[in-house]
């Protein structure tokens, strides 16, 4: 039994790293699909403060969609996969919207 516990801390240990490296891909991921798609009407970036960004972006800020005690990583996911009517339908894959979602939830907190 204990030879099996001790086994089993192995194997997490050597998988935690990857699981690591695999998440902070994904975020930077992310980070740069919201760059490139999303800037256009949300501020992206944590450290901005403001709700809403300049004349014509009428999204919410990314922080501030974090900060919201209702946003989960299914509740962007379901969002991203649904019609809206003020926000066009972007098509993304469902790698895409992972990274999104894990870059979005990243800016809790901050
Ligand atoms: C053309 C403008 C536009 C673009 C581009 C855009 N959005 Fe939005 N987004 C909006 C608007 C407007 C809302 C508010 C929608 C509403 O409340 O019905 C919104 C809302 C959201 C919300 C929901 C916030 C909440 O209240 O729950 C999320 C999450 C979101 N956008 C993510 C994204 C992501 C991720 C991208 C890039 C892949 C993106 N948006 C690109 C306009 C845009």
């Amino acid at each position: 039994m204990k030879r099996l516990v001790v086994t089993a801390l192995f194997l997490l240990a050597g998988l935690a790293p990857a699981w690591a490296v695999e998440q902070a891909g994904l975020l930077d991921e992310g980070r740069r699909i919201a760059r490139e798609t999303c800037s256009q009407c949300h501020l992206v970036e944590g450290d901005e403060k403001r709700v809403s960004a300049g004349p014509g972006m009428q999204g919410p800020a990314f922080a501030a969609v974090a900060a919201m005690p209702s946003t989960t990583s299914v509740a962007i996911k379901v969002f991203l996969k649904t019609p809206h009517a003020n926000m066009p339908d972007i098509i993304l894959s469902e790698a895409e919207i992972d990274a999104l979602a894990i870059y979005i939830l990243s800016l809790r907190n901050r």
